[in-house]
């Protein structure tokens, strides 16, 4: 199968990630922080080393700042729910997935919050002057992905924070569709609260995720209970991470993403980036030489490898089926999670099909896609 569904989930994973994983699984997989004997310490010990890891991908001073998840919803979440209060002014885009605009819209149905939708310039892109003009006396956080699961566009991150910081904001980035393709660096970018899953592009298995906050943002706890520290004490640790993580964690999975980040710093995040770029642009090329296709992703410089696109008169949902069942490709139909996006691109009713790429993607399977995108076009591919 061809799959470019990668901003889902990351298939394949690398080689090396299944196998660690699975030979971790099959030697040495207790639980951690929990018992003193020699698995059980190696399971901490892994549990350890992938939060270094996370930390030195993502500039962070001190690993314990980060804290396990299920995935990045979860993370997105802690986040809000965590530091949003009565009278606060939220700023956010209309290109955010539902895990953020979900969880605003359930503290604004309680709380008097107030939510500052931006819409991104011709370009898909949010920068620094839309967030400067919108900023009032009780703006409290600035929520933003870095590249959107819509159409794949890079936000100005960086020139974000500098505002954020200058006004003493809090800046939550959600890095769902960035982490592990483009650099990240808290500190440089002024980045409060840094969410990510690590079944995407950090290439773990699903189930996993994190988030990190600086001593400027709030956590609190969405469950309690055990946490293997504290036992003496019948109130939830107040230390982090042990405060968020309560339960027995998903350590298979945070081997795997332990295993999948050594994978791409063997790689590069510069070279994977680059890859998937070169690949969309390559995609979206010659999807707008085929007469009565519509593209959604701009050719701008840079994309986080997800083309967005609709074959006239046929439904998005329809064509993924014929895709999936006569060319063997994976690729996503409808809507995709980020209603305020598709109706600002006017597909709130449509939907389209997104093709999401990955650093195992190549120009042999861009270009048979691209031929099966022309036969359906054209009807004849369309007899399954
Ligand atoms: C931009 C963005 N944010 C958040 C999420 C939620 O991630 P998860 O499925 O790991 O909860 C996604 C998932 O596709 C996403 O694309």
């Amino acid at each position: 199968m061809i799959y470019f569904d990668n901003s889902a989930t990351t298939f394949p994973k690398p080689e090396k990630v299944t196998a660690n994983t699975f030979s971790f699984l099959k030697t040495s997989c207790a639980n951690p922080g929990r018992s003193a004997h020699k698995m059980s310490i190696e399971s901490s010990r892994q549990v350890f080393e992938c939060r270094f890891e996370i930390a030195n991908m993502f500039n962070i001073n001190d690993p314990t700042d980060i804290a396990f998840t299920k995935n990045c919803s979860e993370a997105l979440n802690i986040g809000i729910f965590s530091n949003l209060e009565e009278n606060d002014h939220v700023i956010t885009s209309v290109l955010e997935h539902n895990s953020i605009i979900r969880a605003l819209e359930h503290i604004k149905s309680e709380k008097n919050i107030e939510i500052t939708y931006l819409n991104p310039d011709e370009d898909m892109t949010i920068t620094d002057y839309h967030i400067e003009n919108n900023i009032k006396p009780n703006t409290k956080m600035v929520v933003l992905s870095h590249a959107n699961n819509l159409v794949g566009t890079f936000y100005d991150i960086e020139k974000i924070g500098q505002i954020t910081k200058k006004y003493n904001i809090l800046f939550m980035v959600d890095a769902a569709q960035s982490a592990g393709k483009k650099n990240i660096d808290v500190q440089k970018m002024n980045i409060d609260i840094l969410c990510a899953p690590g079944h995407k592009s950090l290439y773990g298995f699903t189930g996993t995720g994190f988030i990190y906050a600086n001593e400027q943002a709030k956590v609190k706890p969405v469950l309690y209970g055990g946490t293997g520290s504290f036992s003496d004490d019948i109130h939830q640790p107040e230390i982090m991470p042990d405060k968020l993580e309560t339960g027995t964690l998903n350590v298979v999975g945070i081997k795997s993403l332990l295993e999948g980040i050594r994978w791409i710093n063997s790689v590069g995040i510069d070279i994977i980036g680059a890859k998937e770029n070169a690949l969309a642009k390559y995609i979206i090329r010659k999807l707008i030489e085929i007469e009565g296709v519509t593209v959604y992703t701009p050719l701008n410089d840079e994309l986080a490898g997800i083309v967005s696109f609709n074959i006239d008169g046929l439904d998005s949902s329809f064509v993924t089926g014929v895709l999936d069942l006569k060319y063997d490709i994976a690729v996503r139909g409808g809507l995709h999670c980020n209603p305020l996006g598709h109706r600002y691109l006017g597909t709130l009713e449509s939907g389209f099909i997104r093709a999401s790429l990955s650093y195992f993607n190549n120009m042999n399977e861009a270009d048979k896609f691209i031929s099966a995108v022309k036969s359906i076009k054209s009807n004849s591919g369309l007899n399954i």
